[in-house]
């Protein structure tokens, strides 16, 4: 029997590092031997990248949060039923920029709906299934929407204001708190060569475990 591939994520709010991280991640593993996919939430099929235009455009700013959510999680099943999981069966590595996590955060942090509620959602659609690693790029709000103002127009998130991250980088630390095993929180407000030695470290270690 193939053993099934491990399943890691980077996670934090814009600005925070996880597309540079990425990069890192990916040639960390493919040293060890285990070349990820890598791939993004909200996305990663093709019908997930147009909800994903959906979600983060301007043409419906006012949509109600129940339906961002629900968009968030059927672009989730697609990606998890054509990609995610055909590669972790499959022993493939998995490599992803957001994923559930950053649903709690954004919709339910950001947003405000329940923890709760969002579970069932999860528990639905992934049936148990949760990354193995959580590369969490923590990061004050100021410092991460600085970083990411100077790169393009602000989509649907990035034109929230302050409070609103601030809730979304709380509720990522919560989520940091409540699971300890599965999550690595990194300073990413550091200089980046810092950041890059605390996520190669944090990957080594868990090659390691996972051998
Ligand atoms: N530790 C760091 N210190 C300074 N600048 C950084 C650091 N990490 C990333 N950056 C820069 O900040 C910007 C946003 O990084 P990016 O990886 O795109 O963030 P994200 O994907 O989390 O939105 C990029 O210009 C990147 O080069
Ligand atoms: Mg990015």
């Amino acid at each position: 029997m193939i053993e099934r591939g491990a399943f890691i994520t980077l996670e934090g709010i814009e600005g925070a590092g996880k597309s540079t991280c990425m990069a890192l991640v990916s040639r960390r593993l493919r040293e060890a031997g285990r070349a990820p996919l890598e791939t993004r939430e909200p996305g990663g099929t093709p019908l997930g990248e147009a909800l994903r235009e959906l979600l983060l455009g301007h043409r419906h700013d006012g949509m109600a949060t129940d339906t961002e959510l629900l968009l968030m999680f059927a672009a989730r099943a697609e990606h998890l039923q054509q990609k995610i999981l055909p590669a972790l069966e499959g022993g493939r590595w998995v490599l992803c920029d957001r994923f559930t996590d950053a649903t709690y955060a954004y919709q339910g942090g950001g947003r405000g709906i329940e923890h709760e509620r969002i579970g069932v959602l999860e528990q639905w659609v992934q049936r148990g299934l949760k990354p193995d690693l959580t590369l969490l790029l923590d990061l004050p709000p100021e410092v991460g929407l600085e970083r990411a103002g100077r790169r393009s127009a602000p989509d649907r998130f990035e034109k929230e204001q302050r409070p609103f991250f601030e809730r979304v980088r709380q509720a990522y630390l919560d989520l940091a708190a409540a699971e300890p095993g599965r999550f690595r929180v990194i300073d990413a407000a550091r200089p980046l060569e810092e950041v890059e030695r605390q996520v190669s470290g944090a990957v080594r270690e868990f090659v390691a475990a996972w051998n």
